[in-house]
């Protein structure tokens, strides 16, 4: 598939021109891989965790929300191995000081054999490449780097280091007088929100009587020193992730795995995007906490790539935790073991986790719902830029326009705005003529706008227009708030 560059530079502009995103601190020029979600961007952004969050905890009878710390014991990310393991293998470009994630300095090299028709070649290299980071085979790794002649984009040479890792985790210290190097006082920002689920899930069972198989979801920050991240909201050094963690009994992990893989892609699918925008790639290299894990990627305009990880995590994460904290993490189950006639008994449970990327949710959006349209006719060139989201996502759903600001119809137009806004996000607006003011609404991506003009006067009723379809129909007035809220 094509990757479509310009398609994802204009939805940058876009992002930028009408509220969505800023680059952070922008008036110092910016922090790479970090943003700001403007009025429009935080509106959306909140209506995506809603979504998940009802259809991850209210919608299910056992999964339960929380919301742990940012930052927690460091001890925590000793036990769940990220200080010994959260690594990328890194190469740097020795000409140009340049340095690169090994596995995307091979597929970026994949992708372009692959725009030249070399397919075999592209996937046979892709091969090679996941049987050596299987294995963490660095020197094999940097030979298929020099067989295959791949350069540096900047300096053009092969003139490679060394294959190192590094660690992803951003650290700071707690106290004032200490000094950077101080281990005793290191603290981590969390790389995952789910090992604030871990440290709970006693709390959380106990409290709440929970009986396995149950679920413990959360959203939250995330933090994590990508060494390359230039891909606007895919990749960023702080982000956020709507994580649950799903604690089942040993030994049902692959039927509750295949359950959640496929839960998780109807919840996708629910949102109207086309099927074919989807698909698994199961994992071959696999975390070193997991069993079984695949993602859900999503045709971006820069290609396929993950947006949601589904991970088989086995009793590790617990079993680490107990083993650190020396507090036991087990789970009493009376339910009765068909195979011995006696309850099942104490266990540390298995856990199969949805992991979803808030901000990568955010740009499947957008990318999804953003379309350059050409409505020229022979009379007139005209077009516009339309933002199709789904009407319970779209930041704004109503806009009330009158058609002029005097005889009385800003005084309708406010009503209306009385009437709905209690019930959901509406906008009012008088300013420029009503095409400029629809031109702006579908650029928002607001999928409803009402005009009142001296007909409202008479009849009390408005015209309603319809983004998608740009069609207006006459409606009463105490229509309005119905017709908005049965689309939502
Ligand atoms: N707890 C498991 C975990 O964190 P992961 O595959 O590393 O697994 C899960 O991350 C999801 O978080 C990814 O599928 C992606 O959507 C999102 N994510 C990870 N790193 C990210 C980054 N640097 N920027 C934005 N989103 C990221």
């Amino acid at each position: 598939m094509a990757n479509d560059t310009n398609k994802f530079q204009a939805i940058i502009s876009h992002c930028k021109e009408y509220g969505f995103i800023f680059p952070s601190s922008e008036i110092y020029d910016g922090l790479q891989a970090v943003y700001d979600y403007g009025q429009m961007g935080s509106e959306l952004k909140k209506n995506i965790k809603d979504y998940w969050w009802k259809s991850m905890t209210q919608l299910q009878d056992n999964i339960v929300g929380i919301d742990a710390a940012i930052f927690m014991h460091p001890t925590t990310w000793k036990a769940s191995g990220h200080v010994d393991n959260f690594n990328d293998p890194m190469i740097d470009n020795k000409d140009s000081k340049k340095r690169y994630r090994v596995d995307h300095l091979i597929e970026g090299y994949a992708e372009m054999l692959k725009a030249e028709n070399q397919m075999q070649k592209a996937d046979g290299l892709l091969a090679s490449m996941d049987a050596l980071l299987a294995k963490d085979d660095f020197e094999g790794l940097k030979k298929l780097i020099e067989d295959n002649k791949i350069s540096c984009a900047i300096s053009g040479t092969c003139n490679w280091t060394d294959i190192r890792q590094f660690n992803l985790m951003f650290s700071t210290e707690f106290g004032s007088t200490v000094s950077s190097d101080d281990e005793d006082n290191k603290v981590y920002l969390r790389p995952e929100t789910a090992q604030g689920i871990f440290v709970n899930f006693l709390n959380v069972q106990k409290t709440g009587r929970m009986k396995i198989p149950f679920g413990i979801a959360q959203i939250g920050k995330a933090f994590r020193n990508e060494i390359v991240a230039r891909q606007f909201i895919f990749r960023m050094r702080e982000f956020e992730q709507m994580e649950m963690q799903f604690f089942i009994r040993p030994g049902t992990q692959k039927e509750w795995y295949e359950f959640w893989k496929t839960e998780r892609l109807k919840w996708h699918q629910s949102l109207g995007i086309p099927a074919e925008k989807y698909r698994y790639h199961d994992h071959v290299k696999l975390a070193h906490y997991a069993d079984a894990a695949c993602d859900i990627e999503f045709e971006f305009p820069i290609g396929f790539k993950e947006l949601e990880g589904i991970h088989s995590r086995t009793d590790f994460d617990l079993k680490q935790h107990q083993e650190y904290s020396k507090k036991k993490q087990q789970y009493f189950d009376n339910d009765t073991d068909p195979a011995t006639g006696k309850p099942f008994g104490n266990y540390i449970p298995y856990v199969i986790e949805t992991s979803i990327g808030l901000d990568r949710m955010f740009l499947a959006v957008i990318s999804q719902a953003y379309e350059e349209q050409d409505l020229s006719t022979a009379e007139k060139q005209d077009s516009r830029v339309v933002l199709k989201f789904p009407p319970k996502l779209a930041p704004i759903k109503l806009a009330v326009l009158p058609l002029t600001k005097k005889d009385g119809l800003p005084e309708i137009a406010a009503l209306i705005m009385k009437d709905c806004k209690p019930h959901f996000r509406c906008f009012y607006e008088e300013k420029d003529s009503i095409g400029k003011r629809y031109r702006r609404m579908d650029a928002l991506g607001t999928p409803f706008c009402v005009t009142v003009d001296h007909q409202s006067k008479e009849d009390n009723t408005v015209t309603i227009r319809h983004r998608d379809s740009m069609e207006q129909e006459r409606v009463p007035v105490d229509k309005i708030k119905d017709i908005v809220l049965a689309s939502l």
